[in-house]
C-alpha cells in the first residue's frame, strides 16, 4: 500500500500505460482521477473518469475545478496522455507537427501548471511525466515526437527546481519508456518491432505494467530524495 489515502490524478488513463498506472495506483490505496479524451466507465469505488482534452487550456481549467470538488489536495499528478503522428520530415505536414506539440507538450503544461502551484502550497507532492526513449536517442520519422518528449524531460527538470522553492517540497520527474505494447503500437510495422526488441539487452519489448510499476516509485515515498531525475525504462535499449 504504497499510496494508501493519496489522491492522484492520471492523464491517458483509459488505455495502455495510463490504464496499468491506475491499476496499480488504485492496488497500492490510491484514489485516482482518470483524466482522458476517451472516457471508460469506472470499475472500482476508487477511480472516477473525467473527459478532457488535454491540449485545450479552458477545457484543462474546467476538469481541474472539477477535480477540486471531488478532493481537498492533489498528491500525486501523472502526465501520460500522448499521441504520435509520424513521417518522415520531409513529408511531415503542419497539422502533424502541431498536433503532436498541442498534446504532448502543451497539454502536459495545461494541468502542471495548475497543479504544481496547489502542490507547491501544500507543502508536498509528486509529478511523474511520461516521456521516451524517442526523447533522449531520437528516431528516424519522428521528429515531432521526438522534440515533444525531450520538451517533457525540459520542462520535468524546471519544475523540479520550479516547484521545490519556497519550501514547495514538490519532486518532479520523468519516466522514459521504451517500446511498449499498447495501442500506440498498432501502427508500428512488424519488422520495426522486431528491430526494436533486438536492440534491447533483455531481448522484448515491455509490457505497461513495467512501465507503471517505475511510476508507482516515483509516485511514493520510496523515492523521497529522488528529483529533476529521468528514469529510462527500456530494458537497456539503444537507438
Ligand atoms: N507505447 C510505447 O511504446 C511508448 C513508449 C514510450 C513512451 N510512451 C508514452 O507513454 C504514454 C502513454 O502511451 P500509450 O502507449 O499508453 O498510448 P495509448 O494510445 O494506449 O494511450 C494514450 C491515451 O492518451 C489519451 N489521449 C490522447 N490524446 C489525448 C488528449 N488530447 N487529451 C486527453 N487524453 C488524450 C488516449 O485517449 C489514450 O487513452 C504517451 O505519452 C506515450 O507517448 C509510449
Amino acid at each position: 500500500m504504497l499510496l494508501k489515502d493519496k489522491v492522484a490524478v492520471v492523464t491517458g488513463a483509459s488505455n495502455g500505460i495510463g490504464r496499468a498506472i491506475v491499476d496499480v495506483f488504485i492496488e497500492n490505496g490510491a484514489r485516482v482521477i482518470g483524466l482522458d479524451i476517451v472516457e471508460i466507465e469506472s470499475w472500482n469505488p476508487d477511480f472516477t473518469m473525467i473527459k478532457v482534452d488535454i491540449s485545450n487550456t479552458a477545457d484543462c481549467e474546467r476538469a481541474y475545478n472539477e477535480i477540486n470538488t471531488m478532493a481537498d489536495r492533489i498528491d500525486v499528478l501523472v502526465n501520460c496522455a500522448g499521441i504520435t503522428r509520424d513521417a518522415m520530415t520531409k513529408k511531415m505536414s503542419e497539422e502533424q507537427f502541431d498536433q503532436v506539440i498541442a498534446v504532448n507538450v502543451k497539454g502536459v503544461w495545461n494541468l502542471t501548471r495548475l497543479i504544481g502551484p496547489a502542490m507547491q502550497a501544500n507543502g508536498s507532492g509528486s509529478i511523474i511525466n511520461i516521456s521516451s526513449v524517442v526523447g533522449v536517442f531520437g528516431n528516424v520519422g519522428q521528429s515531432n515526437y521526438a522534440a515533444s518528449k525531450a520538451a517533457v524531460i525540459g520542462m520535468t527538470k524546471s519544475w523540479a527546481k520550479e516547484f521545490a522553492l519556497k519550501e514547495g517540497n514538490v519532486r518532479v520527474n520523468a519516466v522514459a519508456p521504451g517500446y511498449t505494447m499498447t495501442n500506440m503500437m498498432n501502427s508500428v510495422p512488424a519488422e520495426l518491432l522486431e528491430k526494436f526488441r533486438s536492440s534491447t539487452m533483455l531481448g522484448r519489448l515491455a509490457e505497461p505494467i513495467e512501465i507503471a510499476n517505475s511510476v508507482l516509485f516515483l509516485a511514493s515515498d520510496l523515492s523521497s530524495y529522488i528529483t529533476g531525475e529521468v528514469l529510462n525504462v527500456n530494458g537497456g535499449m539503444r537507438l
